[in-house]
C-alpha cells in the first residue's frame, strides 16, 4: 500500500513511519518541521533501511499540499500533523483552529483531488471531557473542555461528513490515551521543545539532570494515593495500532471511532517509582497545587480496538520507562539544537 503520513517527523508519526516501512508499505511524509527535527527522518531511514519520500509542506498551503498528495497518489493517509498543547490552545485558539481544523479541510480536499478515500486520524481521549463514567468507551458523550480538544472533536465531525459523500470512503478516528515511550533502539523518541508540559518527558529530563525536580500537580485527587491517574500507552503499541487501522481500512468502509489505550491507569507517584526502578536514577519531586483543567483519573475501554482491529496494547510500564531512559540517556539533548522551522 502507498501510505502518506502527515506529521511523520513528529513523535508518534516517526514511530508509526518505522512500523509502516517495516510492514513493506511505501511511505511519503508531509511535515513543515514546526515541532520536529528532520534528523528524526534520517534516523528512521537508517533504522528501516528503506527509502521514503519527504515533502516539507505546510498543510495550510492548499496548492503545495494538493501537489504533494497528487504526486504520491496515496491509498491511505495517516494524519498526525497539528498542534497539541492544551495551554497554548487556550491562549491562541485561532492558531489551533487554523492549523488543526483548516489544515485538515485542506488535506481532505487534496485527497479528493487525488482520489484517495481512506484516512486514519489522530484524535485524543481529550474529546470525552469530564468522565461521566469510567472506563471511557467510544459511546461516552463528547464534551471537550479546551480549544485543543474541540479541534479534535470538530475534525472528527468534519471527517464523518466528508466520508458520508461517498460509500467507498473510510476513516478511523483513533482516540489516543497517554502516549509515552520510545523505539527500542533509543534512536527516536519524544523531544518536546522548551519545558515539557507532559509528565513522562518531564520525568526523563529530571532523571538526566536537565531539570531539577518534578512538580506533582496535586495530591488530593480522588485516587488511591491522591495523584492523577492516566492510561499510559507505549508509542510502539500505538504505532502497531495504526498498522492495524491501515489493514482494516483495506476492506472496511464508513467511519469508526476507536480508543487506543491499555485499559488501566497509573498514578503520578507510580510513574515516578517505575521510572526510578527502570533507570536506576532518582527523580526528585515536590507536591505542587493542582494544574488548571486536570481531571483526577481516566482510562480506556480498549475492547472495541480488539474487536474491530484485532489490536491490543502489549507493553507495560516497565518497558515504557526503560525505553524512555534508553532514548534520553543516549540523547540527553534529544535531537539537539534544531533548525526547526518557526
Ligand atoms: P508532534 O508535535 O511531535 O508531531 C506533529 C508533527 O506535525 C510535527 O512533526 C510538526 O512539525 C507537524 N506539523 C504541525 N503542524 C503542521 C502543519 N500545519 N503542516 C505540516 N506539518 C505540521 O506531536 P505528536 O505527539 O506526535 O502527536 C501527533 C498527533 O497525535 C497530533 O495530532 C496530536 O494532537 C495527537 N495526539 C497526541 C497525543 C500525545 O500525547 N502526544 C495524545 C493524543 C493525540
Ligand atoms: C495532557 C492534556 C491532554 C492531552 C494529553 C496528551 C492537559 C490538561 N491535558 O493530558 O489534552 O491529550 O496531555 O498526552 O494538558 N503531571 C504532574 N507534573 C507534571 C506534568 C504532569 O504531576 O509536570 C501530572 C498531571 O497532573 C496528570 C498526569 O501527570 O495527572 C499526566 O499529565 P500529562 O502527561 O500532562 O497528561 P494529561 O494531563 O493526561
Amino acid at each position: 500500500m502507498r501510505i502518506l503520513i502527515t506529521g511523520g517527523a513528529g513523535y508518534i508519526g516517526s514511530h508509526t513511519l518505522l512500523s509502516v516501512l517495516a510492514a513493506d508499505h511505501q511511505a511519503c511524509v508531509i511535515d513543515n518541521f514546526s515541532n520536529s527535527h528532520p534528523d528524526a527522518l534520517t534516523r528512521v531511514g537508517r533504522l528501516s533501511n528503506r527509502p521514503f519520500d519527504i515533502h516539507q509542506t505546510d498543510l495550510r498551503d492548499g496548492s503545495a499540499l494538493t501537489e504533494s498528495v497528487a504526486a504520491f497518489r496515496p491509498d491511505i493517509v495517516v494524519h498526525f500533523a497539528g498542534l497539541k498543547a492544551v495551554g497554548e490552545s487556550e491562549s491562541h485558539p485561532l492558531s489551533y483552529y487554523e492549523q488543526n481544523v483548516f489544515g485538515t479541510i485542506r488535506l481532505l480536499q487534496a485527497m479528493d483531488a487525488a482520489g484517495c478515500r481512506s484516512i486514519v486520524f489522530s484524535s485524543s481521549a481529550t474529546v470525552y471531557g469530564t468522565p461521566q463514567y469510567l472506563p471511557y468507551d467510544e459511546a461516552h458523550p463528547l464534551q471537550p473542555v479546551n480549544p485543543y480538544g474541540r479541534t479534535k472533536y470538530f475534525i472528527e465531525e468534519i471527517i464523518r461528513d466528508w466520508a458520508a459523500t461517498d460509500p467507498a470512503k473510510g476513516a478511523m478516528l483513533l482516540r489516543y490515551f497517554n502516549p509515552v515511550g520510545a523505539h527500542e533502539s533509543g534512536q527516536i523518541g519524544e523531544d518536546p521543545m522548551g519545558v515539557p508540559n507532559n509528565l513522562m518527558p518531564y520525568i526523563a529530563r529530571v532523571a538526566v539532570g536537565r531539570l531539577d525536580r518534578l512538580q506533582v500537580f496535586g495530591d488530593d485527587y480522588d485516587t488511591d494515593d491522591g495523584t492523577g491517574v492516566r492510561d499510559y500507552i507505549h508509542v510502539t503499541d500505538l504505532a502497531e495500532g495504526h498498522l492495524a487501522a491501515i489493514n482494516c481500512l483495506q476492506h472496511h468502509r464508513g467511519v469508526e471511532a476507536v480508543n487506543l489505550g491499555t485499559g488501566s491507569g497509573l498514578s503520578v507517584l507510580q510513574m515516578i517509582a517505575a521510572f526510578e526502578a527502570a533507570s536506576g536514577k532518582d527523580v526528585p519531586y515536590a507536591i505542587a497545587p493542582r494544574r488548571k483543567g486536570d481531571i483526577d483519573k481516566f482510562w480506556a475501554d480498549p475492547e472495541r480496538a480488539h474487536r474491530l482491529l484485532g489490536w491490543r496494547a502489549r507493553l507495560g510500564i516497565d518497558a515504557m520507562c526503560r525505553s524512555v531512559w534508553n532514548w534520553q540517556s543516549q540523547n540527553p539533548d534529544g535531537y539537539g539544537e534544531s533548525p526547526r522551522a518557526g
